[in-house]
């Protein structure tokens, strides 16, 4: 990364942009195509590579609702086999590729910042290192609905968001409007996911983002930074620790009871 993160802007709105190096350019050209041809395959073979009983943590997914993308395909270093196509090993290789070496980019910066905070140096990027982290490669069918993919907040430390064949983007502004925004080649958005907002203590809003209308059919690339289980992300009102893991399944129990009460 050329620059550090720009710090007014995360503590402002959750996000900045910052320029990746060219190789990390070069491999998101890689991982786009990489996308289209994976999401070319028929659907039964994709099937292959689906996980409903792990929830989908790996492997392909097509969501029901109408406001989530249409296809999805998670990919981490801890994927069983059968979640990726055996015609495209070699390509899975380039994507891990990709996100090794996003981490070694983001991770020393992020580090950093962290110890404005009380972090030991060294101790979240060591931790980036052995947390499980996942690349999203996404796929959206041509649409007028106005809304793609509903407002959120991603549950890691942090998204960085690396490409969009189709402009649908949205971030949430300082003065509070929805922003448009412009993944141009090696432009990428740091957005601060729940993680870092509590490793903050809340100095760091998280990033509020969704996807809109998508004319046309619009392939994006995400990846998601989590710090490993064990790292300690903040403390409680009586003083406890709170690890990375705690949060996590605190947070995805909250979803999973507001699903049951719906
Ligand atoms: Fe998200």
């Amino acid at each position: 990364m050329s620059q550090p993160l720009q710090r007014n802007d995360l503590e402002e709105t959750g996000w900045t942009y910052f320029h990746c190096s060219d190789n990390l350019a070069h491999l998101v050209d890689k991982a786009i195509e990489i996308a289209k041809a994976i999401f070319a395959l028929p659907e039964e073979q994709k099937l292959q590579c689906s996980s409903p009983e792990t929830n989908y943590q790996s492997g392909w997914r097509k969501p029901e609702q109408i406001d989530r993308p249409t296809e999805v395909w998670h990919i981490s270093h801890t994927d069983p086999p059968e979640s990726w196509p055996v015609d495209f090993v070699p390509e899975r290789t380039t994507i891990l590729e990709l996100l090794d070496q996003s981490i070694k980019s983001v991770g020393p910066h992020l580090d950093e910042y962290a110890q404005n905070f009380g972090g030991v140096a060294g101790e979240l990027y060591e931790s980036l290192q052995r947390g499980i982290s996942v690349i999203r490669l996404l796929y959206y069918s041509a649409s007028d609905n106005t809304i793609r993919f509903s407002a959120h907040t991603d549950f890691g430390l942090a998204s960085l968001f690396v490409a969009e064949t189709s402009p649908g983007l949205e971030l949430k502004t300082r003065q509070g409007e929805w922003r448009l925004v412009n993944l141009e080649r090696g432009k990428w958005i740091l957005a601060a996911g729940e993680m870092l907002a509590a490793r903050s203590a809340g100095v760091i809003p998280p990033a509020l983002h969704r996807v809109i209308s998508t004319p046309e059919e619009r392939f994006a690339i995400a990846i998601f930074l989590h710090p490993d289980r064990n790292y300690s992300l903040a403390k409680t009102s009586e003083g406890k620790i709170l690890t990375a893991g705690e949060f996590f399944d605190r947070l995805m129990g909250q979803i999973m009871a507001s699903k049951n009460k719906e």
